[in-house]
């Protein structure tokens, strides 16, 4: 399937989901406002990856917490695929240093706006191309 619709209605703000898209596990997290604004508060000269990583923006758009998040109107919406930028592996969500996500394999620690922070892994978990297709369907691919 080239696209798939998820319902996320049930997904009060700090729940998350975990879909199938292209063989590959998608995160889809209802962030809680701290959890937003733990994101925006990280200036982007911290970051080990300054890039979005966004495929619904240009490539050139930097990785700030509203660009890594469903945009304006949806910043607490976090979808991204869950394979490790370092070899793979999926991170556990809420863990970690940051309350992101935790890398098991080999210790890449994410922030809860997927951006890596710490350990081995290159990149920010990349987001792939979705929209909301309703207030409570999204829409990935
Ligand atoms: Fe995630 Fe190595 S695969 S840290």
């Amino acid at each position: 399937l080239a696209s798939i619709e998820v319902n996320v209605a049930a997904l009060e703000p700090g729940m998350s989901l975990t879909v199938k898209w292209r063989g590959k596990p998608v995160f889809i997290r209802n962030r809680t406002p701290e959890e937003v604004q733990a994101a925006n508060a990280v200036a982007l000269t911290e970051l080990k990856d300054p890039a979005a990583r966004n495929a619904n923006l240009p490539a050139d758009a930097q990785a700030s917490g509203i660009d890594r998040s469903g945009g304006q109107g949806k910043e607490n919406w976090i979808v991204m695929i869950g394979s490790c930028t370092h070899l793979g592996c999926v991170p556990l969500g809420q863990s970690g240093e940051y309350n992101g996500w935790f890398c098991p394999c080999h210790g890449s620690v994410y922030d809860t706006a997927g951006r890596i922070r710490k350990g081995p892994a290159p990149e920010n978990l990349p987001i792939p191309a979705f929209k909301f297709t309703s207030d409570t369907v999204i829409q990935i691919g």
